[in-house]
């Protein structure tokens, strides 16, 4: 090993005692989305995907939780989990899909649209949520907009999602313009792409992607739905339509299956900011707790909490 490598393992193990000796003098749990590096994944107690993670918040008795993830994950925590500590290691970690929608536009269609149910993807930011009549999340769009009472439902903000569970409901759903810039880009020929290099592959695709590439997929999923699909399924190739982040725990779990990335720029930039430093800082030093002013956060507890009781 040369000497930088030799330097970079001490620094790993160094950060990762610190991480432990501060997470048991804070009592704290480390919750990491499945998209997180995989020297977070392997640190956090729990990796999961939007539910299983706004589930765990909810539930924890951890005084301190620390989020690895990006802003609207760590927003959900503090709605859900109000009188804990909740941190964010990277502040900054945004999601470009939760940028495209405020308060005031939801409002402005919420008026043009009085006799639809609003139904928020959990990727937007604590104001929108506060409007919302109920949220999801991507594996329980479906059963979320089934329901609630009203026939019509604004969708927002994942004009893609959207379209998904318009075809897989009775209800008439009214799209919003944003999309995940991660998932959006990935077009139909990567698709054939992939299928062509790897004709016994399933293909597994998140609904953030495009319909078309939905369309052409053997599963649309959300991300811990993948990792229990792969798990169930006998087939011993997948080519897995999501951030590459969700390989690591997917090749981790089913050692003897390969999994293929639909394409290999399906890196969410904001997800891989948080390092080993990150973590360790944010539960020494607890520099930025993320906070949610409470007319706020009680109205959007009551949309994330109104999610959970449906699925
Ligand atoms: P999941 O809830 O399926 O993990 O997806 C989260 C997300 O942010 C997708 O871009």
């Amino acid at each position: 090993m040369n000497k930088s490598i030799c330097m970079d393992v001490a620094n790993a193990k160094q950060e990762k005692q610190r991480i432990l000796k501060w997470k048991a003098l804070r009592r704290a749990l480390i919750i990491a989305h499945n998209y997180q590096p995989e020297e977070i994944q392997e640190l956090a107690d729990y990796t999961g995907d939007s539910l299983e993670l706004a589930r765990l918040a909810a539930q924890t008795d951890a005084e301190v939780i620390a989020c690895a993830g990006v802003i609207f994950m760590a927003e959900s925590a503090k709605i859900l989990s109000p009188q804990k500590t909740v941190l964010l290691p990277v502040p900054e970690a945004g999601c470009p899909l939760a940028d495209t929608i405020t308060a005031e536009d939801l409002r402005r269609a919420r008026q043009q649209h009085p006799q639809a149910a609003v139904v928020v993807y959990v990727n937007s930011p604590a104001e929108v949520k506060a409007l919302a009549d109920v949220c999801c999340t991507s594996a329980n769009a479906i059963a979320v907009v089934n329901a609630v009472p009203q026939a019509e439902v604004i969708l927002a903000p994942d004009k893609n999602l959207a379209d998904w569970v318009a075809r897989h409901t009775e209800k008439r759903v009214i799209p919003w313009p944003g999309s995940c810039c991660t998932h959006n880009a990935v077009r139909l020929e990567a698709v054939e792409a992939a299928r062509k290099a790897h004709p016994q592959a399933s293909v597994l695709v998140h609904p953030e992607c495009r319909p078309e590439v939905c369309a052409r997929a053997d599963a649309v999923l959300s991300t811990s739905q993948m990792l229990r699909q792969a798990r169930a399924d006998a087939n011993l190739e997948f080519i897995i339509g999501t951030e590459i982040g969700l390989l690591y725990r997917l090749r981790k779990e089913n050692p003897e299956k390969l999994f293929y990335p639909l394409s290999e720029g399906m890196v969410c930039a904001s997800m891989k900011l948080t390092t080993l430093r990150h973590l360790g800082d944010a539960l020494e030093f607890m520099p930025q707790k993320v906070e949610v002013p409470e007319e706020v956060r009680s109205r959007a507890f009551q949309a994330l909490e109104a999610m959970l009781r449906i699925q």
